[in-house]
């Protein structure tokens, strides 16, 4: 198949910018008259560390991060962040305590991994209705004396997000906002820490974006890894060790082309819009039906079924052959998932959802 005949709805690793593949493809043998293909450089020669800075105050800039928080671009996935946070945030292995809000496959991974560490509470849980709605701040059982507030901003799986910042008074927010960081404007100083892995908005997989209040850097388990510590990190900036030097490269392409879409505030608007056109179709079909409750819906992944997996297994077939790719839900909710993250363009979907009418005629009873 050829590019220009898909769509790819990949949940991630999802779908760059053409635009972004094209740049790094004409500079992938020599990189601004190098010599050198941004693969082959030292992280800490003259011309790598003129990208590294360049993305990191472009990142900066994109999500209005002030001078209280550090960009980090650290490695091991956003899993890696679920041992990160407890390890650096919870004093003396085993005496801290910290809550927890299980939306979903990735929180709950948090919640287990966090376990290890100290006393974790669920503050709520959604696990009764298959993680389809997002909890109410009224609901959420909040513990002031915990050491963060940990939450899953969008639920890749589930195709649900969270619509509010949870207030916890003094107790620091960690957010994984791996799934739809880039996508609107968030205010970063309600947040102790910010973390996304890079494969859905914003570079290849490999790059974790951590944006952390540098206050809470420094109070490490005894026994965590130098390279798990925060502050080794911020210290070392980024460069404790090396960095995944291609990744940021990506990124800063990709944060080049964001800028020309508006920025966060232009792309909230544009992802509402193609996001909006799903829902609305969904919402009014006889034979689809979403999985999320309406106040909890994503923008970034759109999830529904029909009700009959032969059915859902004949759409995804008959998807694939007209070029939309990887619209199979996860296993764990069945159905169909569209992912459209900022790199999708509206077309795609404006064709998906002709295809989903299509099939409504051919399937209606
Ligand atoms: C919301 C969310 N958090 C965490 C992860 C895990 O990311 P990684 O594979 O980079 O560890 C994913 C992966 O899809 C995700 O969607």
């Amino acid at each position: 198949m050829k590019r220009e005949e898909v769509f790819n709805f990949s949940a991630g690793p999802s779908v760059l910018p053409t635009e972004v593949l094209e740049i790094a493809g004409k500079d992938i043998l020599n990189y601004n008259g190098s010599g050198m293909s941004v693969m082959e450089m030292s992280h800490r020669s003259k011309v790598y560390l003129e990208i590294f800075e360049s993305v990191k105050s472009k990142m900066k800039s994109a999500l209005s991060v002030p001078e209280s928080h550090e960009v980090l671009f650290l490695q091991g996935g956003a899993s890696l962040q679920f041992s990160m946070i407890p390890m650096n945030l919870m004093g003396e292995l085993g005496k801290g305590a910290a809550d927890y809000a299980v939306t979903g496959n990735f929180a709950n991974i948090a919640y287990k991994e966090a376990k290890k560490y100290g006393v974790i509470n669920v503050a709520a849980s959604s696990e009764d209705k298959n993680h389809s709605y997002i909890p109410k701040q009224s609901e959420l059982k909040l513990n002031p004396e915990a050491d963060y507030f940990y939450y899953c901003a969008n639920n890749t799986i589930y195709g649900t997000e969270w619509q509010y910042v949870p207030e916890t008074g003094s107790v620091p927010i960690c957010c994984d906002m791996s799934s739809n960081i880039l996508s609107k404007p968030v205010d970063v100083s309600k947040y102790g820490i910010i973390f996304a892995g890079a494969q859905k908005n914003m570079a290849p997989a490999g790059l974790t974006v951590v944006i952390i209040d540098k206050s809470l850097a420094g109070r490490e388990m005894a026994c965590t890894p130098l390279i798990m510590s925060y502050k080794t990190m911020i210290d070392n900036d980024s460069m404790y060790n090396t960095p995944p030097c291609w990744n940021i490269y990506i990124l800063g392409l990709v944060l080049d082309w964001l800028e020309k879409q508006g920025g966060v505030a232009g792309m909230e608007k544009i992802k509402r819009e193609k996001a909006k056109l799903l829902y609305d179709f969904l919402d009014e079909s006889k034979i689809f039906k979403g999985h999320a409750e309406p106040d909890s819906r994503s923008d970034m992944n759109v999830t529904f079924r029909t009700g009959d997996e032969a059915k859902d297994e004949e759409f995804c077939k008959g998807a694939a052959a007209k070029g939309f790719l990887n619209v199979k839900g996860h296993r764990k909710v069945g159905g169909m998932r569209a992912s459209i993250y900022n790199a999708m363009p509206k077309e795609g979907i404006e064709k998906l959802v002709e295809y989903m009418k299509e099939f409504e005629v051919k399937n209606r009873v």
